[in-house]
């Protein structure tokens, strides 16, 4: 079996999220980011952003190497990959992107023969990594045994709401990072165990959980325009969590199984 590449260090604990970003405000808002130290940019092909990504990128000066630029394939483009990519690397105004995720599964058929157009397309150069989203692990087992090839990252909603705790010791095994989505909208701000822990450390609830997460050794993709969210999002490890808070905020998801989407 054949996997991932990820630089050494792989990816940041927090890096920026564009999606609903748009026009002069993701311009704004990529470059900011980047000046205060961000150095992973996740984007899609469905999040119609591109551009103004790439744009804020280059405002910022910052070299193409120190950069990790991820975006998505929309599977509703299965059959189109390849122009679907370049697309993307002429939106964003880029020769490679660092990852490349399949933004969601298709059926087994469907999802493996995408795969092996990421596979060609990393062959190309055109993408260091190749990875998937939203994928159950029953998936991300069912396409590395027919294609042999292990995804680098299954970027997935993660967060008390969702916390499995079998599911990064399964990724673990296989070698694939496990990169959080949607920290703060998926997820209840207003839980009272939350809140008592923000409270304690003087921290904001969005700071406590981008902690656990980091925690959890699972990197997560973070959205904020505002320059106080981008900046506050940063400081992840200033401070730290007691093993006996994380395995209380591990415990939200038992009371809200129950109406998690499968
Ligand atoms: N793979 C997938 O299928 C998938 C799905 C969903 C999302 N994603 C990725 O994950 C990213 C994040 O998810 P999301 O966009 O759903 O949102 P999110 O990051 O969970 O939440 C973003 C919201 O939180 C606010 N915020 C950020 N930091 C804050 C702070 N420190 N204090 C108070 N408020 C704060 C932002 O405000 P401001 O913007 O006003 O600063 C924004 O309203 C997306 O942008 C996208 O890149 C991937």
């Amino acid at each position: 079996m054949s996997g991932r590449t990820l630089p050494a260090g792989g990816l940041p604990p927090v890096s920026l999220g564009t999606w609903q970003m748009w026009g002069g405000e993701a311009i704004r808002g990529v470059r900011e980011a980047l000046d205060l130290g961000y150095r992973c940019v996740d984007t899609a092909t469905g999040y119609r952003n591109e551009q103004v990504v790439g744009a804020g990128i280059r405002a910022s000066g910052i070299r193409r190497d120190e950069l990790l630029i991820v975006t998505k394939f929309p599977e509703e483009d299965a059959g189109r990959e390849r122009e679907t990519l370049a697309r993307s690397l002429e939106l964003l105004g880029v020769e490679y992107v660092d990852l490349w995720l399949m933004h969601g599964p298709l059926d087994a058929e469907g999802s493996l023969a995408v795969w092996r157009r990421f596979i060609e397309a990393r062959e190309a150069g055109l993408v260091r990594d190749i990875g998937v989203s939203n994928f159950r692990p029953a998936q991300v087992d069912d396409l590395v045994a027919r294609s042999g090839v292990v995804p680098a990252v299954n970027q997935v909603a993660f967060g008390p709401r969702y916390f499995d705790p079998a599911l990064a010791p399964h990724h673990a095994a296989l070698g694939i990072v496990v990169q959080g989505h949607s920290p703060f909208s998926e997820n209840d701000l207003e839980h009272p165990v939350l809140r008592a822990t923000a409270e304690r450390h003087g921290r904001s609830v969005h700071q406590v959980l981008l902690r656990w997460h980091l925690d959890h050794g699972v990197p997560t993709v973070a959205k904020a325009v505002s320059p106080a969210h981008l900046a506050g999002n940063l400081t992840v490890r200033d401070f730290s969590l007691t093993p006996a808070e994380v395995a209380a905020i591990d415990r939200i998801a038992d009371g809200a199984r129950t109406d998690v989407v499968s």
